[in-house]
Formats: structure tokens, C-alpha cells, sequence
């Protein structure tokens, strides 16, 4: 072999880009990656429409499509226009997989926006991890969890408990009762909950799960009967959240001696039990309607009158709402045929937006948001009224309950 016909080979198998031709397609771009193409973008959005969340995924999806909307009435990212793919995974973490594949694989979306539980997370995860794709999740939720894959734009336990449990602790006293849905979120948020009560010299009296979907509370409710504690720290999450705080009340509870105190129960929840069953309760949360910023006055109006002015906006549908604001911002730093998922990633790094909450900024090294904590104590109206809110935006620290874990450009690791 000559010495020039030696080189190319080389040359051609370093680069992997010697097509069957025999052609080296030294500049041409990977068709395999999703990517902005003839104007267009394609995002999906990937929201439960049936099934035990769709009561709170509906409004996900009524968020998420307002924001693509608003970013195309304004001209779209550097004249693209957004276009979405929108599929209903019915609450069943085996169809959110079968749909991110979908969503990927076949319509080749550069983003998808989804879930609402971290089952539903963790179902998809693969898929995005895999195919290098990027998936934005706009949940509260447990942490530990580094993925070059997701940008997370929900609340972390440090954003959410560690003025809450503190304050309540101080308000209402040392006895704890903790109700949750069975599946991995309330467990680990929970976990963090019990380290924050060793540390105020509090205790759990009881720590319960119930399955996804539970909707008859009456022997919970004997047991808390029982017990009396000081608070009721509910991690339940979907239709059983309308289920417990009605059957709550039913069994004359009084949220002025026995409050429940939850992270997961929004305007939206509120909205389907009635206000009455929740009035008195306190929900810690980034975001609550009643907010007073400009940018919460124009969500708040936006969003009913496209969707109805009876609908509630909350703070899981404010992150649905800003994190496609953040996706247009980051892709309209790129060249429209640069705009593939990781040239997204990369751009929306220290991306900040003046969000409804108030301005938040993605923190490079995790992909968690700074958010802005407030505590809020609901309303017979079914609004929240703001008790207490952080100065300033609060870091994410999605591995602080588990200070031998770290996100590292590999993974998390224990060191
Ligand atoms: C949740 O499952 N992250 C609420």
C-alpha cells in the first residue's frame, strides 16, 4: 500500500465518515441527530391527558402549548417556528416510554417538554440518555438525579423544605405524621424531611404510603385521628390529593390545630376539591398565582383567556410555561442549523428568564434551576395567601440529602 493511500484510510476511519460510496462525507452533518430543519423546529410535549395526573398534567400541556405559541406570535426563534408533537402518555410510565421513543426516534423532536411524576421521569430517562436527545422536566422533585439529558425546572427538597419544615416546626410543634403516594418521590422527599425534623429535635409518629390513585383515606384518617399529631406533611400526589383533603374535613379535622402542610398540593388541586377543603392548609412552592410581578399578570391573563377564566395557573405549570421560554432563548443562540438537543443543552447553561415567580437562572453544573421558595396558606377562595418568601433566588442543591453524592460529568457518583 502506498503511503498516500495508507493516510486516507486512517484518515477516513478516525473521522467514521467513509460512506458506502467510498465517498468521506468529511463535512456533512450526522442525519441521525434531531436537529431544527426548513424552518422548523419540532418539540414534543409529552403531558398525561387520562388517566390518575392527568388532573394536574392537563394544565402541563395548556402551559407548555401557550408558551410555543407565544414564542411563534412573536416571529418564532430566528424566523423558525416551533412546531409541537403532542401525545398523551396516560399516566402509565410504559407509555411515556413508548411515546419518548416516538417523539425521538420517529418525529425526531430537538426537545420534548413532559411528566409530571418522577416514575414518569425515570421511565424516559433511557430514552433520552440513549438517543442524546434532551428532555425538560418541570416538576418538583426529589433530586439526586444528574443527567446530561434533562434540564430541571421544578423545585428541589432544599427549595421547598428548608424554610418550610423550620416554620412549621416552630408554629405548630414536634409531632409529625407523613402521608405519601407510594413511588419514589415522597419516599426521598420524605427522607429529607426526616433529616430536617433529627435536626429540630422533632418526630415522624407515622410515616404512610398509599398507592397512586388511592382515593378511600378513611383508616389513614382513624390513624391520624389516633395519633393527633402537631402536622400532616402530604407528599400524595394526582386525584388522591382531592380525595384526602375532602375526606380531611369530612372527618372535622381542623387545619387550625392539625394543618396539613404539602408540597404538592397546588391552586390546581385546590381547584377540583373546592376551596373549603383545603382553606387553612399551607403548600411550600416557587409560585403562586396570587404573585403580583407583571410577567404573573400577564401568565395569569394569557392563560385564561386562551384556556378559559375559570382555570388556575400554579407553580408546576409556571415552570411548563418559562422552561419553553428558557428552550427558545437557548436555540435562538444557535444557528437554525446548529439547533440539535446538545447544542441546546449547552446554550441554555446559566440561561436566566424573568419568569412569573420572579427571575430565575439554570445553574451550569446541574441543570436544576435557582427558584425562588415561598410558603402560602390557602384560601376558602381556593387562592394561596403568601405567608413568606425567600430575599432571594435559592440554589439548587438536588444532592443534599446525600452529601456523599456528586453530579459529575459522569453521573452521579458516591465518592
Ligand atoms: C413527583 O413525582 N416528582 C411529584
Amino acid at each position: 500500500m502506498t503511503g498516500s493511500r495508507r493516510q486516507f484510510l486512517i484518515g477516513s476511519a478516525a473521522l467514521g465518515t467513509f460512506a458506502a460510496t467510498g465517498f468521506p462525507h468529511i463535512w456533512s452533518k450526522n442525519t441521525d441527530v434531531a436537529r431544527a430543519a426548513d424552518g422548523e423546529i419540532k418539540v414534543g410535549v409529552l403531558f398525561s391527558l387520562t388517566g390518575t395526573t392527568a388532573i394536574i398534567e392537563e394544565s402541563l400541556n395548556k402551559a407548555t402549548i401557550m408558551a410555543i405559541d407565544e414564542i411563534n406570535a412573536a416571529g418564532g426563534v430566528n424566523g423558525m417556528k416551533l412546531v409541537p408533537v403532542i401525545e398523551d402518555p396516560a399516566s402509565d410510565p410504559a407509555t411515556f416510554a413508548e411515546k419518548a421513543r416516538k417523539l425521538v426516534l420517529s418525529d425526531k423532536c430537538v426537545s420534548v417538554f413532559g411528566s409530571y411524576t418522577s416514575a414518569s421521569r425515570k421511565a424516559v430517562l433511557p430514552v433520552f440518555e440513549k438517543q442524546k436527545n434532551l428532555f425538560w422536566y418541570p416538576t418538583l422533585y426529589e433530586g439526586r438525579e444528574c443527567s446530561k439529558n434533562v434540564i430541571y425546572t421544578g423545585a428541589v427538597p432544599n427549595q421547598q423544605q428548608d424554610d418550610f419544615i423550620p416554620w412549621l416546626v416552630e408554629k405548630f410543634g414536634k409531632r409529625w405524621y407523613l402521608i405519601g403516594s407510594n413511588y419514589i418521590y415522597p419516599k426521598e422527599e420524605n427522607n429529607y424531611c426526616k433529616k430536617l425534623l433529627a435536626e429540630l429535635g422533632a418526630e415522624v409518629v407515622a410515616e404512610e404510603y398509599v398507592p397512586l390513585g388511592h382515593s378511600e383515606f378513611s383508616s389513614v384518617i382513624n390513624k391520624m385521628k389516633a395519633e393527633k399529631p402537631n402536622v400532616v406533611f402530604s407528599t400524595v400526589v394526582g386525584d388522591s390529593v382531592v380525595a384526602l383533603h375532602r375526606q380531611y374535613k369530612a372527618a372535622g379535622l381542623d387545619p387550625e390545630t392539625m394543618p396539613m402542610a404539602s408540597l404538592t398540593t397546588s391552586e390546581n388541586e385546590v381547584a377540583a376539591m373546592g376551596g373549603a377543603a383545603a382553606a387553612g392548609h399551607f403548600t411550600s412552592a416557587p409560585y403562586f398565582m396570587v404573585g403580583e410581578s407583571p410577567e404573573n399578570q400577564k401568565f395569569v391573563e394569557a392563560y385564561r383567556s386562551r384556556w378559559g377564566g375559570d382555570k388556575v395557573t400554579h407553580f408546576v405549570s409556571e415552570s411548563a410555561y418559562f422552561q419553553v421560554h428558557l428552550f427558545g432563548q437557548a436555540a435562538a443562540k444557535l444557528a437554525a442549523s446548529d439547533i440539535t438537543p446538545e447544542a441546546v443543552r449547552e446554550a441554555v447553561k446559566g440561561e436566566q428568564f424573568r419568569a412569573p415567580q420572579g427571575l430565575i437562572k439554570v445553574e451550569p453544573e446541574n441543570l436544576h434551576c435557582w427558584l425562588r421558595p415561598k410558603i402560602g396558606q390557602c384560601q376558602p377562595d381556593g387562592q394561596f395567601k403568601i405567608l413568606k418568601q425567600s430575599a432571594d433566588w435559592l440554589e439548587p442543591d438536588p444532592y443534599k440529602a446525600y452529601p456523599n453524592q456528586k453530579c459529575t460529568a459522569d453521573g452521579l457518583k458516591t465518592i
